[in-house]
């Protein structure tokens, strides 16, 4: 699946700005992520822009979501494989999860989230947020305080948690017009 189709899906399905801005930041770091790790960046992009898209259709119920993500990408065409993953991605639902890409969605989701807050701090400024400033947050519970520090830890068995902060704040910054940063 091409991200073009993708980023189609995820407007025709999530209205919320701030949900599309969410999207766009997990796509990216799931892109870095695997081109770090030898993995297929285009395809853990696709999985990135499309890993809420029952977000309107949920409402907040937290025992549908991806359960209906996984309903409306099968009905849209999108791959099997693809709509595992999105369905499994729901925490609350689904524990143990061992294969790179499946952690890795874990990660960028709730990492997305804080870094975006530590651009927002710097008056959107992505540019000025470092490694250092993603761990000094991190340790800042109350700071962006719904952002699951836990599932950014599983990156852990992947690479060293200053590697992944320095690839997701470089996945942000390449699609920063698109999630409204300068
Ligand atoms: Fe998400």
């Amino acid at each position: 699946m091409e991200r073009d189709e993708a980023l189609a899906l995820l407007r025709r399905y999530v209205t919320s700005p701030s949900h599309v801005v969410h999207s766009h930041a997990t796509a990216a770091i799931m892109r870095k992520v695997a081109e770090h790790l030898g993995e297929d960046a285009p395809t853990w992009e696709v999985i990135g822009l499309l890993h809420d898209i029952d977000y309107d259709i949920v409402g907040g119920d937290m025992e549908r979501h991806g359960i209906e993500g996984y309903r409306l990408l099968l009905e849209n065409g999108v791959p099997q494989e693809i709509a595992d993953i999105v369905r499994r991605h729901n925490h609350l639902l689904t524990s143990g999860y061992d294969r790179p890409v499946e952690i890795a969605l874990q990660a960028a989701d709730s990492a997305s989230g804080l870094i975006l807050a530590c651009a927002l701090v710097k008056g959107g400024a992505i540019d000025e947020v470092t490694p250092r400033t993603v761990k000094k947050k991190f340790k800042e519970k109350s700071f962006a305080a719904g952002c699951d520090r836990e599932r950014i830890r599983l990156i852990e068995s992947l690479m060293d948690m200053e590697t992944f902060y320095r690839l997701a704040i470089e996945g942000l910054t390449e699609v920063r017009g698109d999630i409204g940063l300068a």
